[in-house]
């Protein structure tokens, strides 16, 4: 190699780390920015919408008119390491889905991620024309004037749960009865792990079936790992990338043990008025986590990951705690305030699209 091609490599090398230094990164050409890793800075141009003008916010959601005194966990900015994410545009992201719908699918976590992004939408065309509608499990929300479709499909396991003579039966490796409603949708955001969880009066199904075997009951995390392979499946064999792009939202971390943020007496995320600052949570990953991605990694058709699970680990400030659908009386550190955290998994949606 010449001196110049050396010089010119360690020029390059330290204007990359020099950027790097001077916070003003850009995506070096050829390599992907991993929207992923990075950290929460404060930024007082934050929250992006103020919710009290959101005509779709759901009670839950509603932190701030449920009570809860503190506004701080509201003017937080996720930044990643490697790049900036461009600020959600919402006049921009209904043109680009112009005639166009998107799903989401899954549990209330979906439903919360939802509901930050019609409100996202809202805030930047407040006079916009809209429609709303409820039929089964999906609700759809049409901007007229785009003919854009935001639309959510309740379906907490993704796998079909059907009554049968013995009781409910999840059945999991059969997503037949469910994708029924996920063809023809041109972006579709999945999502499955809380409810696999659910014991006692709130667990739906009575049995689960796999094959001709019928079982009273098995490990979570192993029936997930099966439902997730039988979703899979149907994503190599019916779903059509020609026609929609696939995403998954990913595993949402909830904050009921302080061990695990150093703080051993808390109990819940009551109380909690900041994010962990820094890169890195010191708890462990949920392992619901793991069996995704492995479930993923088999996937041969293009789908994005939102690997949101890092990012919202560091918000122990960002839930509902008793400012939630129950109040007092319950305690939610697995939901999300609205403006919040999925906004920002919105914001890394959009910056995908
Ligand atoms: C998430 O955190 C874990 C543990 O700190 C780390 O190994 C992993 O690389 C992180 N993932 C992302 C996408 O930042
Ligand atoms: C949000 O809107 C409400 C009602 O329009 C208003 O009272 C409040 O001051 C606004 N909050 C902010 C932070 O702008
Ligand atoms: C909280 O987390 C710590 C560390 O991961 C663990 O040892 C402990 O058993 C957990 N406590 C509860 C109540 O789950």
């Amino acid at each position: 190699m010449s001196m110049l091609v050396l010089t010119l490599i360690f020029i390059y090398n330290f204007l990359v780390v020099f950027q790097q230094q001077a916070g003003a990164v850009t995506v070096v050409k050829g390599s992907k920015c991993d929207y992923f890793q990075g950290s929460w800075v404060a930024d007082k141009t934050y929250p992006l919408y103020n919710v009290s003008s959101c005509p779709f916010i759901e009670r839950e959601f509603n932190c701030q008119n449920n009570g809860r005194p503190d506004q701080l966990y509201l003017h937080y900015r996720w930044q990643p390491h490697a790049c900036n994410l461009q600020r959600f545009d919402g006049r921009d992201f209904l043109e680009k889905m112009r005639g166009k719908s998107i799903m989401f699918v899954g549990d209330s976590l979906s439903r919360n991620q939802w509901n930050s992004l019609v409100c996202l939408i809202h805030s930047a065309v407040p006079s916009a024309k809209y429609t709303t509608s409820l039929l089964g499990d999906v609700a759809t929300l049409t901007f007229t004037e785009y003919g854009v479709k935001v639309m959510r499909d309740r379906n907490v396991f993704l796998v079909d749960l059907v009554r049968e003579k013995i009781g409910n039966v999840l059945i999991l490796d059969s997503v037949e009865q469910s994708s029924k409603l996920w063809n023809g949708i041109d972006v579709v955001v999945f999502n499955t792990w809380h409810w696999w969880n659910r014991r006692g009066p709130t667990q739906p199904w009575d049995y689960i079936r796999v094959g001709n075997k019928v079982y009273k009951d098995m490990d979570r995390l192993v029936a997930f790992g099966i439902a997730l392979n039988t979703w899979a499946n149907w994503m190599n064999t019916k779903f059509d990338p020609s026609k929609s792009k696939a995403f998954f939202q990913g595993i949402s971390p909830s904050h009921y043990n302080g061990t695990e943020w150093g703080e051993p007496k808390a109990k819940t995320c009551k109380g909690q008025t900041q994010p962990i600052l820094g890169p890195t949570y010191p708890g462990g990953m949920p392992p619901a986590l793991g069996v995704l991605k492995k479930a993923i990694a088999k996937i041969t058709r293009p789908i994005t990951l939102l690997d949101i699970t890092n990012l919202s680990l560091l918000r122990k400030d960002g839930h509902p705690s008793i400012y939630g659908l129950t109040g007092a009386q319950g305690m939610d550190c697995s939901h999300w305030c609205l403006a919040g955290v999925p906004d920002t998994w919105n914001q890394i949606f959009y910056n995908y699209l």
